[in-house]
């Protein structure tokens, strides 16, 4: 019997660009074409990497930046062993809320972490997504979503307009330099009219296949 491996997509991008609510969104949308999701995120998404997630965006301490990177990658690879492989295998489509761009985003862009390490930590990861969506919006607007939604703010939301900037810009050359994978969408529009955009990219890719 042949089995049909599902899919796996990525949202991405910066605090307040709308990965959680596109995530949802798009959930919803492959649902009702009768497509098996399973919906993630990260840091997290299986039971030790959440563990992680705790310890890497409660603020109890500070961590060198290597030593922060490294904790993204453990969580990183419980989440991939636990959640994601079974899920493709099994023919689900996976949608997490960040992946390993993020990491080169915050701890390389953002935080100056070594970015050839990086890279060499996500060649070993052994999984890429066959899409990523990279929301993007100006950072005023995504400030202003932020503070709308009116949670508390965790470590990395805490982090200086600065930081935010490079984390942007990031996200922004980890799209052009990753065609093949990225979609950089522009998500400073309406949530129904970024909706569009993402599903209109998911359709696209997996059109043909
Ligand atoms: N396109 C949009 N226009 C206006 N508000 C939005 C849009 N997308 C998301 N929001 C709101 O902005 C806040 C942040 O969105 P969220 O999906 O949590 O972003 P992220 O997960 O990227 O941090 C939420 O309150 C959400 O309802
Ligand atoms: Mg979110």
């Amino acid at each position: 019997m042949q089995v049909t491996l599902g899919r796996f997509i990525t949202l991405e991008g910066g605090e307040g660009v709308g990965k959680t609510t596109q995530s949802a969104l798009l959930a919803e949308a492959l649902a009702s074409r009768g497509i098996a999701v399973v919906r993630t995120r990260e840091p997290g998404g299986s039971p030790g990497a959440e563990l992680l997630r705790d310890i890497l965006l409660s603020g109890a301490t500070d961590w060198a930046p290597a030593a922060e990177m490294l904790l993204h990658f453990a969580a990183r690879a419980e989440h991939v062993a636990k959640t994601i492989r079974p899920a493709i295998a099994a023919g689900q489509w996976v949608i997490c809320d960040r992946f390993f761009d993020s990491t080169l985003a915050y701890q390389g862009y953002g935080q100056g972490a070594d970015n050839a390490f990086i890279g060499s930590l996500i060649g070993m990861v052994g999984i890429v997504p066959d899409l990523t969506i990279v929301l993007d919006v100006p950072e005023d607007i995504a400030a202003g979503r932020m503070r709308l939604r009116g949670l508390a703010a965790d470590r990395y939301e805490r982090l200086d307009a600065a930081f935010h900037a490079r984390v942007r810009q990031g996200f922004r050359e980890i799209a052009m330099a990753n065609p093949c994978r990225c979609v950089l969408a522009d998500a400073s529009g309406a949530i129904q009219a970024v909706h569009t955009a993402v599903v209109t990219a998911v359709l696209t890719r997996f059109a043909a296949s």
